[in-house]
């Protein structure tokens, strides 16, 4: 199934035209990676890695100081121009890369964007699919209990977890499309999925470090 299969094809397209047009104002905030991610690849070295959602490509550099290879992937086109090349235009939903091709994949804050859960459920198993037998990946998406939705978490609850959240920058404001998770729903997602792991919650993100089945 792909994403314009999943019955989630327009909220898709306003998500990736919100992130073309806050592009720029997302690169000046979002420079430093995430302590997460840097324990994650912490010692690893050589080989492929893939940052699936990259955005304007901070964690790229840290891949690249490990791997031989480390290649972007995000839908925004913007976001694409903003990241150091090679970084590459794609859905999460039908990644343009062999299966097995990877020894690492991270895909931060990226899954909870996808508006249906087929649609985050067939991403991770892309996600397992381009991984090869030993390889892992490193998944989070924003977790209920983050401070950010102190007063509407009843709201989000009652919406299945469906919630927009608004980009302010000056007079100019856009609505972001997330599904916000609790722990059950994010490890039900990946047991559900072609991936198996540890869940953690760390400042108010679930993180998931994943191998595929098998
Ligand atoms: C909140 S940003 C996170 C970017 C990066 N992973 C980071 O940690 O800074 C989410 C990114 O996911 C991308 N994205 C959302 N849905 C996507 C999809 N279905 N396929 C590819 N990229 C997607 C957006 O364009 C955006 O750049």
């Amino acid at each position: 199934m792909t994403g314009d299969e999943d019955g989630g094809s327009d909220e898709k397209a306003r998500l990736r035209e919100t992130f073309d047009a806050i592009a720029s104002s997302f690169d000046e905030t979002r420079n430093q990676p995430w302590d997460d991610v840097a324990e994650f690849v912490d010692g690893r070295e050589g080989g492929v890695a893939l940052d699936l959602g990259c955005g304007n490509g901070r964690h790229l550099p840290l891949l690249r100081e490990r791997f031989d290879t480390a290649v972007g992937i995000d839908f925004s086109r913007s976001m694409v121009a903003l990241a150091e090349p090679p970084v590459v235009r794609g859905d999460l939903s039908a990644l343009p890369f062999r299966s097995s091709c990877a020894d690492l994949a991270l895909c931060v804050a990226v899954l909870h964007h996808l508006p249906t859960r087929a649609g985050r459920l067939s991403a991770l198993d892309e996600v397992a699919r381009v991984l090869g037998d030993d390889g892992d990946a490193l998944v989070s998406v924003w977790a209920i209990e983050h401070p950010k939705f102190d007063g509407v978490r009843d709201e989000i609850r009652a919406a299945g977890g469906d919630h927009h959240v608004p980009w302010k920058r000056g007079e100019e404001e856009r609505d972001r499309y997330y599904h916000i998770h609790d722990r059950a729903s994010f490890e039900a997602l990946v047991d559900d999925s072609s991936l198996d792991g540890t869940v953690w919650d760390s400042d108010g993100n679930y993180y998931a470090r994943l191998r595929p089945t098998g």
